[in-house]
């Protein structure tokens, strides 16, 4: 989408700025400022390079838009986050996350019978190729499942050609039913891999989130008995992890898919840049955590060395790039980490009490209220899925899993973006000047 020309500043209303001047050795410069439905204006500095010879300089990008984007929402100083004007929290309670999916994908929560169209084209892509079976082996047992699936999602490319071609808009809406339909079955058996049990096939009776736990937990020599509690809270999980604006991994989608590369290995890479415990890591990196802690008696000497400079260790599950308030999505989690844990009768789960108390004194301090630090999505995600029955290592692993919609909504969105180009950021360069090539035996 282009952006206005610049125009004579109005800043009369200074909620509705339509330019910005910049004036650099007395000469002055007007950038045109944009309007979103809400949030933020953007100033365009498109033509900043072209009119000064000057680029911004933004390490981070924490003032920077990259797109504009009609997906996802968050204003960080209240705590919202909406998906299509959706509230999270509306979502998360009365929908599923297939119905996301489509919100997400199409724009618009499905009819009745959008959604038993979708779901049904879902349904019918959660198989993979058998020959993929055969690239587990490659691994060992003891793989971590996130290099798993960095691989075997990357390899997808290899077996499905006809849709690759990221012109065809018929292409790239069936490579966004396989990813999203596929990432179950190809998650479910990594995880299956690493236990050293036979993989399951999906089940064509079962919702999105239930197929996914039969295949994670089902054994042949037994009727799978699908619980429904614990499938609505997976289902939820999944919709709180969908999308997230603009995001490390979803940034690595972004310029990954700007070069033209086909969906899958951009979801593989968006996959590899989730695995930092900075950021999609973070879950398993929590949970980690609250076991070293093990007792709240030794909460204080932790929360002293989150507050050390001189101290890596962090608090993992606090804090966030956007939310300088509490992250909506940790407040649904924690909601449905305590129904989780009553219904599979945890409720004194000792590391649920740790983090509840870790939580009550972070927020009373003054070091975590003066960074506006608070419980991330990731502070109580780590407990509810142990409780499922994963493995730590497993938890970025339904990450990706759940953010992979949003990866290939956004990926779409990019292609679909009339004024979208290969991404190339600049730099600042502060190397060597020119200088001239000294041989070997002249070095000193
Ligand atoms: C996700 O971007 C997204 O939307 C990500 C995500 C998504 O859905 O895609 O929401 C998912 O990644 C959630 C975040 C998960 N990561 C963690 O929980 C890891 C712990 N958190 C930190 O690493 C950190 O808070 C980040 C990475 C999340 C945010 O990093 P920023 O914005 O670069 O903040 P910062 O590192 O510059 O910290 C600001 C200050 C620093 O102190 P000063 O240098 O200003 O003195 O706050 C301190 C930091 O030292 N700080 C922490 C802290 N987080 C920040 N101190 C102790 N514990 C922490 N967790």
């Amino acid at each position: 989408m282009s952006s206005s020309p610049a125009t004579k500043p109005d800043n009369s209303d200074p909620a509705k700025h339509n330019a910005a001047t910049l004036s650099i050795d007395g000469k002055e410069y007007l950038l045109p400022v944009r309007h979103g439905t809400v949030g933020p204006e953007v100033v365009d500095v498109s033509s900043l390079y072209n009119d000064t010879g000057l680029f911004t300089y933004d390490p981070g990008f924490a003032s920077t838009a990259s797109c504009d984007s009609e997906l996802t929402f968050i204003d960080g100083e209240n705590g919202i986050l909406l998906h299509r004007g959706y509230p999270i929290d509306q979502l998360a309670d009365r929908g599923t996350f297939l119905e996301t999916c489509h919100l997400l994908l199409y724009g618009e929560l499905p009819t009745v019978d959008q959604y038993a169209d979708f779901q049904n084209r879902v349904t019918m892509h959660t198989m993979v190729h058998e020959q993929m079976n055969r690239m587990y082996a490659g691994f060992r047992r003891d793989a971590h499942p996130m290099a798993i699936m960095v691989g075997v999602v990357g390899a997808l490319s290899a077996f499905y050609h006809d849709s690759t071609d990221i012109t065809d808009p018929v292409q790239r809406d069936i490579a966004a039913i396989r990813m999203i339909a596929k990432m179950p079955t190809i998650a479910a058996m990594a995880f299956k891999y690493s236990i050293g049990q036979p993989f399951i096939y999906p089940r064509n009776d079962l919702d999105y989130s239930a197929n996914f736990l039969q295949m994670c937990f089902a054994v042949p020599c037994e009727v799978y008995k699908a619980d429904p509690t614990l499938a609505r809270a997976m289902d939820r999980i999944f919709i709180l992890h969908a999308d997230h604006e603009q995001n490390a991994s979803t940034s690595t989608v972004r310029l990954a898919g700007s070069s033209g590369a086909n969906p899958f290995a951009c979801i593989s890479a968006g996959i590899a840049c989730l695995w930092g415990p900075a950021h999609g890591g973070a879950n398993e990196a929590a949970l980690n955590m609250l076991s070293e802690i093990g007792t709240v008696d030794r909460i204080p000497e932790f929360v002293e060395r989150a507050k050390d400079k001189d101290d890596p260790f962090r608090l993992m599950g606090f804090g966030h790039r956007v939310y300088k308030n509490y992250d909506p999505r940790a407040k649904i989690m924690q909601k449905s980490c305590h129904e989780v844990l009553d219904a599979l009768g945890l409720k004194n789960d000792p590391t649920l009490q740790v983090a509840l108390e870790l939580e009550r004194i972070a927020l009373e301090d003054d070091y975590f209220v003066d960074k506006k630090l608070y419980p991330n999505i990731d502070f109580y995600s780590g407990i509810t899925l142990r409780a499922l029955g994963f493995p730590t290592t497993m938890f970025t692993v339904l990450f990706a899993l759940a953010r992979t919609v949003g990866w290939i909504a956004q990926w779409r969105e990019m292609i679909e973006d009339p004024d979208q180009r290969i991404g190339r950021p600049r730099q600042l360069y502060t190397g060597p000047a020119e200088r001239e090539y000294v041989p070997i035996d002249q070095r000193g």
